[in-house]
């Protein structure tokens, strides 16, 4: 891949950051955004832009079109069996608060059992957290260890026949591991045990067909794929949507609405309340283009040299300590110096144009588990070089000038 090339369709790399080139290492948190997504943005704006499903003139009929075929894109990106299969949320942490609401109010009671692990980022931990104030259900986790990683076995042990879901992360956010997401849910069916998956640092690397995974739901940030902020999608199997009650009322969601009764409109309107995110669903079309122009294969494999070539060369630096050593890995890299904060080791770093994540990355408990309180993280994406890690390891040993270790 022509990397060069590719870095220049990111306007934002022209930026400096403290005088310096910026170095994006960052993509686990946001990614940056092509020129076709925000040129495609703007263009929606000045030339379709209309509220979508309420009016009957021309740019209203034009922009809801345009809405519900980038629906049926990704269906077909996701490969998902039904268009109303396909939910735009704010983000994943609504999508994965969709479900836990909608399917902790229909189908879990008191003793009922949650099963996750302590990988899992906060938003696929605190929705289930209201369900067990809500309902007194049980969170069960799975244990990390001592690699970052969740044997199958550990699942297995954990799974009663009090089991209601299990809700866990396709590829951590902290150690990058790769979770054996298949037999998970290959074993989950075995006892009709309904599986989310927190796809938010799995969507933006990994191939997906979820008619192949066979998950109930499947959670994605569409920032997190070269999209627009602000935007997020739930897949779910469309049983469990007919059966869902709406996540949230008003305008759009409603069939017929009486002083004493409100009925629904069906799946997917019925759990899109209010006006939504049009043009960030219309910019999210350009990032699905930029991502199959380049084939997620292809930028797959790019990452994960960089992230190879950065986790030889830090493991080199024996002021540094890597977390996690998983064996199948995602395109992050969580690691701590002795004697300084993550938060120092992000500041200094800013000061040579160099953007990482610094803090628990909203994974206390995963954070607890490791026995420390924060890690710094740097975390890869499509138009990061190995020039990039270079430039972070060079800042990373000014750190250790700076703090005379
Ligand atoms: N989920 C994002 C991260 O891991 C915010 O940084």
């Amino acid at each position: 891949m022509d990397i060069k090339n590719i870095k220049s369709e990111f306007p934002i790399f022209k930026q400096k950051v403290n005088g310096k080139p910026l170095t994006y290492l960052d993509s686990a948190n946001s990614s940056q955004k092509p020129k076709a997504v925000i040129d495609r943005i703007s263009n929606f704006y000045e030339t379709e832009f209309s509220n979508v499903g309420r009016s009957v003139h021309t740019l209203a009929v034009k922009a809801t079109n345009r809405f519900e075929d980038v629906r049926d894109k990704v269906k077909a990106y996701l490969n998902a069996k039904h268009r109303e299969e396909i939910i735009f949320t704010k983000g994943a942490t609504e999508a994965i608060n969709l479900v836990a609401t909608a399917f902790g109010e229909k189908f879990i009671n008191k003793g009922d059992e949650i099963l996750t692990t302590e990988l899992e980022h906060h938003s696929n931990y605190v929705p289930w957290h209201f369900v067990r104030q809500k309902k007194g259900a049980v969170i069960k986790f799975a244990s990390v260890n001592e690699k970052g990683e969740v044997d199958l076995d550990e699942i297995k042990k954990l799974i009663t026949n009090k089991t209601k879901i299990i809700a866990i992360t396709h590829i951590s956010n902290v150690t990058g591991t790769i979770m054996p997401i298949k037999k998970i849910i290959d074993m989950a069916k075995e006892k009709k045990i309904p599986v989310l998956i927190d796809g938010t640092q799995g969507a933006p690397h990994i191939k997906l067909d979820l008619q192949d995974l066979d998950c109930d739901f499947y959670a994605i940030s569409c920032h997190k794929m070269y999209g627009p902020n602000g935007l997020g999608i739930l897949y779910s199997k469309k049983k469990w949507l007919d059966e869902f009650p709406p996540y949230q009322g008003g305008g759009g969601m409603i069939s017929e609405v009486f002083k004493d009764n409100v009925t629904f409109a069906s799946t997917p309107t019925k759990f899109e309340a209010g006006t939504m995110q049009t043009a960030e669903v219309v910019g999210f079309s350009e990032a699905i283009n930029f991502i199959e122009n380049l084939g997620i294969e292809k930028i797959n494999k790019h990452e994960n040299e960089i992230l190879e070539y950065g986790i030889e060369k830090l493991k080199r630096n024996n002021s540094v300590n890597i977390f996690g050593d998983p064996k199948e890995r995602g395109s992050v890299i969580s690691f701590t110096m002795k004697g300084i904060h993550p938060h120092d080791i992000a500041t200094i770093l800013d000061e040579d144009g160099v953007a990482i994540r610094a803090g628990h990355h909203c994974c206390q408990i995963l954070h607890d588990k490791m026995g420390i309180s924060a890690t710094a993280r740097a975390s890869i994406g499509v138009y990061n070089t190995k020039e990039d890690i270079d430039i972070l390891c060079d800042s990373i040993n000014k750190c250790k000038k700076v703090f005379n270790i």
